[in-house]
This record gives C-alpha cells, structure tokens and sequence, in this order.
C-alpha cells in the first residue's frame, strides 16, 4: 500500500493545520496499522523530533491540543511513513538513547537496546575503583562509552572489528569528548592484540548470539542491524565459544566475565564458563524477567 492512500484511509490528508492530539492519533494508527510494536511512543518520538521538544513536552501538547503549523504536521507525516516502512526510529532521529547518554546510530551498527542497560548495570556493581574495563564487540560504543561516563575512574578498551561500526564508535567517544576510552579495530578473538593491554578487572561483551538458520521477528533488526553483530553459527554460540577463553586468558584472577544471550542459552554460556579457570557461573534475568545474562568469576 502506498505511503499516500494510508494517509488518504485516515482522512487526515484533507485536514486543516490543526491539533496536536488529531496528528498524534493519526500517526499512531498508521504506525499501528505497519505492525509497528510500539506505534505511540514512536508517533510521540517522531513528534518530538521535528518539532523539538522532549515526550514529555509532546504528552503535554497533545493533552492541551496545541496547534501544530502546515509545515511541521507535514514533515511529521513524512516521518511517520518512513517510519511505517519499518526503518529503525534511531535511523530518523540519528540517536539511540542508552542509560545517561545518547550514541548516533545509522547505517552499518548495531542499535543499542535497552537489555543492554542492564548488563552494564550489573558490571559496574562487579567494577572497582580504577578499573580497567574490556567491552568485545563495542559497536556504537554503548557498553564502553556509558562506562567510562558513569566511572570517570575507569580506564575502557573497547574492541570492535566491523570497519563501519568502529567509525560510529570513534564519532561518539569524540561527541562525548572522553579520554578514559580506548577504541581498537580488531577480532575479540586475537589474543595476542588483548594481551598488550593493561589486565582486565572486568570483560563485558554483548556478542552476536543468533544462531544462523533463525530470522529474528522484527523487520529492523533482520534489515537493518549487520549480520555480523546479529548471527554466531548453527547455534549462536561461535562468538561466545570463542570469546570465553580469551577473556579468560586475559582477566586477572578474581575479575569478571560478564555477557548478553539470547534466552534459553543460558546453560549452554554457563557450561562454556564450566572449566577450571571459572567459578560461580550464573544467568541473570532482564527486566522482563527473561534469563538473558551468564555472569562469571576467573580464579
Ligand atoms: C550485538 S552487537 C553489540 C554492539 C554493542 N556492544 C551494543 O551492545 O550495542 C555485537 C558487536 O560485535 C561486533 N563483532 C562481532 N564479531 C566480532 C569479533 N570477532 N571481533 C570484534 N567485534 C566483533 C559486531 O560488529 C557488533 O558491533
């Protein structure tokens, strides 16, 4: 269905330049109407984008059903029907929010989720004083950057091999203007690159873990994120398999390992972290309370 008969199906194409609450209604429904999961919230973010203003700004002005003029009501529907082809909200508006700060995001990395929030939540509890922190697969630089935000007394090396990932990575360490985060083009799995750096006291990685054979559900995910941040072999574990030894070579004894999966791998990350060198492997739920983390200590 063209862009122009959906807005035609609402009526709203005729519309005078009118009320917030009648364009906000309009662009939820041809949100709804594209399958988009949360068509509200993107209708208020795609809003707020244009016009400016933060959500909360937006909820109040449609409560008050403020005026919106021509020119922006029409650059919000044009968003809203780039948005109803499912293109990534974080593609519109050029930022992806992610605990204190904002990453820009576009083409060729990986949009942080707010899954990943909690893992950073439970790394800087395992983090002390003066750490040195590695985050694998760093992509926009979410894990490292939020890190090095939240405890200037850290120093971050965050590793990333994805050439066009490491740019937006480098862009938004230099937006944040930090010095305690060290961006490396390289593979998590080099060891010979990890071990000429400072020893870690704490490794977090959020890893590709779909297992290859498997389409993930949304289409922003399957089209838009890079394969290379998405699948990790038959079963989505090549990455983590990898990983674990070498973060284990690396971390110094009594330092953690902590990493993202997918649910339902759980046992199998708490098995890869079963060999001597670990102790006291366990799966952590995310705020939804689906088993979604493996958290372990070296020896
Ligand atoms: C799921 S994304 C996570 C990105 C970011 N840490 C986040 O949470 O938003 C996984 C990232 O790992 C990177 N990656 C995959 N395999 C890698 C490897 N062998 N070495 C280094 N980076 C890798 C991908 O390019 C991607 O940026």
């Amino acid at each position: 269905m063209s862009s122009a008969s959906l807005i035609d199906q609402t009526g709203a194409a005729d519309a005078a330049p009118g009320g917030a609450r009648a364009l906000l209604a309009e662009s939820a429904r041809v949100l709804e109407r594209a399958g988009v999961p949360t068509p509200q919230a993107d209708a208020e973010l795609i809003a707020g984008f244009v016009l400016g203003k933060s959500r909360g700004e937006v909820s109040a002005a449609v409560l008050l059903d403020r005026s919106v003029s021509t020119a922006h009501a029409q650059q919000i529907r044009e968003l809203v029907e780039v948005r109803a082809r499912r293109i990534p909200l974080q593609h519109i508006t050029g930022v992806a929010p992610f605990r204190s700060i904002e990453l820009a995001v576009g083409p060729g990395v990986f949009i942080p989720r707010p899954e990943t929030e909690v893992l950073v939540e439970e790394a800087l509890r395992r983090t002390p004083q003066g750490a040195v922190v590695f985050d694998l697969g760093t992509g926009s630089g979410a894990i490292a950057l939020s890190v090095a935000v939240e405890r200037p007394d850290v120093t971050v090396f965050a590793i990333e091999k994805s050439g066009c990932a490491f740019v937006w990575a480098q862009h938004n360490r230099r937006t944040l203007g930090l010095e305690n985060v060290h961006l490396i083009h390289a593979d998590f799995t080099a060891g010979e690159v990890l071990r000429e750096l400072p020893t870690p006291d704490v490794v977090i990685s959020n890893p590709p873990y779909v297992p290859e054979g498997e389409c993930p559900h949304d289409p922003e995910v399957y089209l838009f994120d890079p394969e290379v941040a998405l699948y990790a072999g038959a079963d989505g574990l090549d990455a983590l398999t990898a990983m674990v030894p070498v973060a284990g070579m690396v971390l110094r004894s009594g330092g953690f390992f902590l990493c993202e999966h997918a649910e339902g791998q759980g046992d199998r990350v708490r098995a890869l972290l079963g060999s001597a060198w670990w102790r006291d492997a366990s799966t952590l739920p995310d705020l939804t309370g689906r088993d979604r983390f493996t958290v372990a200590e070296r020896v």
